[in-house]
């Protein structure tokens, strides 16, 4: 056996055979690993999320993360693993995100990663998480091939980007301030739901009425696809104090379908007008945000009257996973990315 990873090290996998990659993802409080065939194929995708140890504080707490990604690492690859129905044997690479993420949490997986890298003598990639995100529609899609346009909402990231190729992108706009998942939990937070907030605005604001308050819509002077979602959540929060002050309740449906309309117009006038302007006919959502049903429901019909393609990962390849790890991770083993032992975590790595 260890002939044969020695051979497979120095080699390569062979023209025409599969390649399994091992993904691991721990960038914040979702510990989680995959098997993934030829980047398109989920073999397994194992997620143990945090979110209920969290919750009782409102938002992610970096230490507790860290800790726990310790605890349940080993026992969700053995998962992963057993799940495809393979073992390490069978595995060509082992993929890791190392950016962007709570370098605590970060650690945990990329310390994983090398030890199976050293351990079985396979090769160690590491894969950004944001093209991780963003290759989460290869998954979906197996047709889809790059160029394409894709708007990439998560809770720490709002860019819109340009794949030029697999792994080859160009940011052209990006948030000044907050996420739009970050607005998300923060206004959540504001009209008293929990965390994470974004699936409770979701689930709230199908009662209420989208036009009830008119919050503000912000553009960039510099550039016109950079976000600005902090004068939306100070928008909500004066609008509260104002019922509080006047001794007025307010509606909650009302307030998060409200907010919501803002960040969806937002989101889909910017992406929109990049795939106009740029000439492109594909645009595709990621990220955590992305699986948000009044933001999926807005593309879907401002797409159609265009006639762009519209790509979405289904809601749980939206949210942060391991299968999109090993999606981004195969096609940078096909480019010839190896790392060597020297990886380390990156929590503000650029794309
Ligand atoms: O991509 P993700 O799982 O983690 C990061 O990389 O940040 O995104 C998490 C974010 C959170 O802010 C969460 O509130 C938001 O995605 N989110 C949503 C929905 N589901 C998750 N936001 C709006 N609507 C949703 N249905
Ligand atoms: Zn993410």
């Amino acid at each position: 056996m260890e002939r044969q990873i020695e051979q497979r090290n120095r080699e390569g996998k062979l023209p025409g055979e599969d390649v399994l990659i091992l993904a691991i993802e721990t960038s914040c409080d979702e510990t989680a690993a995959s098997v993934v065939r030829n980047g398109r194929e989920v073999l397994s995708n194992v997620i143990y999320t945090q979110i209920a140890l969290h919750t009782q504080y409102g938002g992610v707490v970096p230490e507790i993360a860290s800790r726990k990604h310790i605890e349940k690492i080993n026992q969700v690859i053995e998962e992963a693993l057993a799940q495809a129905g393979v073992t390490l044997e069978n595995i060509t690479a082992v993929a890791v995100t190392y950016g962007p993420g709570l370098v605590g949490a970060l650690l945990v997986g990329v310390a994983e990663a090398k030890a199976i890298s050293f351990a079985a003598g396979l090769p160690l990639v590491g894969v950004h998480h944001i093209s991780g995100h963003i290759s989460a529609n290869y998954l979906e899609y197996p047709e889809l091939e790059p160029p394409f346009v894709c708007l990439v909402a998560s809770g720490g990231h709002s860019h819109l980007v340009i794949v030029k190729d697999y792994g080859v992108y160009e940011v052209i706009g990006r948030t000044r301030d907050d996420a739009a998942g970050e607005a998300f939990d923060k206004v959540a937070r504001a009209i008293g739901l929990g965390y994470p907030g974004g699936p409770m605005i979701d689930r709230v604001a199908r009662e209420g009425n989208p036009e009830a308050i008119l919050f503000p819509r912000a553009k960039v002077a510099e550039n016109e696809y950079d976000f600005s979602f902090s004068g939306l959540k100070s928008a909500v929060l004066n609008y509260l104090n104002s019922c509080q002050m006047k001794g007025e309740t307010f509606c909650q449906a009302d307030v998060a379908a409200s907010f919501q309309k803002a960040v969806v117009d937002v989101l889909v006038e910017h992406s929109l007008t990049a795939v106009r302007e740029f000439g492109y006919d594909k645009f595709a959502i990621a990220g955590g945000v992305a699986s948000n049903s009044s933001l999926r429901a807005a593309f879907e019909k401002e797409c159609g009257k265009r006639g762009i393609c519209f790509y979405h990962p289904s809601p749980a390849l939206c949210t942060d996973n391991a299968a999109m790890i090993g999606a981004a991770g195969y096609y940078e083993y096909r480019k010839g990315v190896r790392h060597d032992y020297t990886l380390n975590a990156v929590p503000n790595l650029r794309l």
